[in-house]
């Protein structure tokens, strides 16, 4: 029974995880791009898509989540740690009459300015986004800090419009957004980080991004 019920939710977990992958690869986009990779990522229902150019440490990056028209999304790279503070971020939301638009901006500290400006790495072209059927995706062409393959990347969602971005959530899924990810290979180790910060209690840590 006990065996049954295990293989049962093995099966379960990886048909999951299946599902998203297929999901992940059959994505399309909106201005007809292509990745060569993709990740489903492990909360808030997001994922990222990408192609790295090894011969010159660049990669063009789509991020997809899915939010209300009143939230933002963001995705990010930390390149001081695996917490909020120090990750460069694109921020995507909208405002009343549903125009979306891309804010760039470091997080100084867990109450940041959100200035729009220049990021700690290198942004090729100036990002897009679009939110189509409740999804926003942002489309970025970056150079990998420090030309690494291995990344900290952030992720996030809240509420709020184009210059009045909330604060999201500080516990559960939206404190879990974080994983190191070799843009080369495609792997992750997204536990590692997450689950140090559960042994110190999520409640207490500073929520990533
Ligand atoms: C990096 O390489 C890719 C693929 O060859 C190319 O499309 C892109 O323009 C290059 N970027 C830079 C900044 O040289
Ligand atoms: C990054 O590394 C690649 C591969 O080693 C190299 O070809 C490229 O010139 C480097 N880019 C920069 C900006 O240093
Ligand atoms: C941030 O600045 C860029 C470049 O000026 C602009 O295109 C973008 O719309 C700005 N983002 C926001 C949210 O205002
Ligand atoms: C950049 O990469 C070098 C070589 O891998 C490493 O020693 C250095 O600490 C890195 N710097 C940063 C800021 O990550
Ligand atoms: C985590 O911290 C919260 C609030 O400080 C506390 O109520 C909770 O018991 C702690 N959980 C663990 C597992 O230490």
């Amino acid at each position: 029974m006990a065996w049954q019920l295990l293989a049962g939710v093995l099966l379960l977990q990886l048909a999951a995880s299946a599902a998203g992958q297929q999901q992940c690869l059959s994505a399309t986009f909106q201005n007809g791009q292509t990745f060569l990779k993709c990740n489903p990522l492990p909360v808030l229902g997001a994922s990222l898509h990408w192609t790295h150019h090894a011969e010159n440490g660049t990669a063009d990056v789509a991020f997809r989540a899915p939010q209300q028209s009143s939230g933002w999304v963001a995705w990010g790279i930390n390149t001081r740690g695996t917490t909020m503070p120090g990750s460069s971020v694109f921020i995507a939301s909208q405002d009343g009459s549903g125009s979306v638009s891309v804010l760039m901006t470091v997080l100084e500290n867990t109450s940041p300015s959100l200035t729009n400006g220049s990021l700690s790495f290198d942004v090729l072209s100036p990002p897009t986004a679009d939110y189509t059927n409740g999804v926003y995706t942002i489309f970025a062409t970056i150079a990998l800090p420090n030309n690494s393959t291995t990344q900290n990347t952030v992720w996030q969602a809240g509420p709020g419009s184009t210059g009045n971005v909330g604060q999201h959530a500080t516990s559960g899924p939206n404190v879990q957004s974080m994983l190191r990810l070799d843009f080369s290979s495609g792997q992750s180790t997204g536990t590692a980080s997450n689950s140090r910060l559960h042994r110190r209690n999520v409640s207490s840590s500073p929520p990533p991004c």
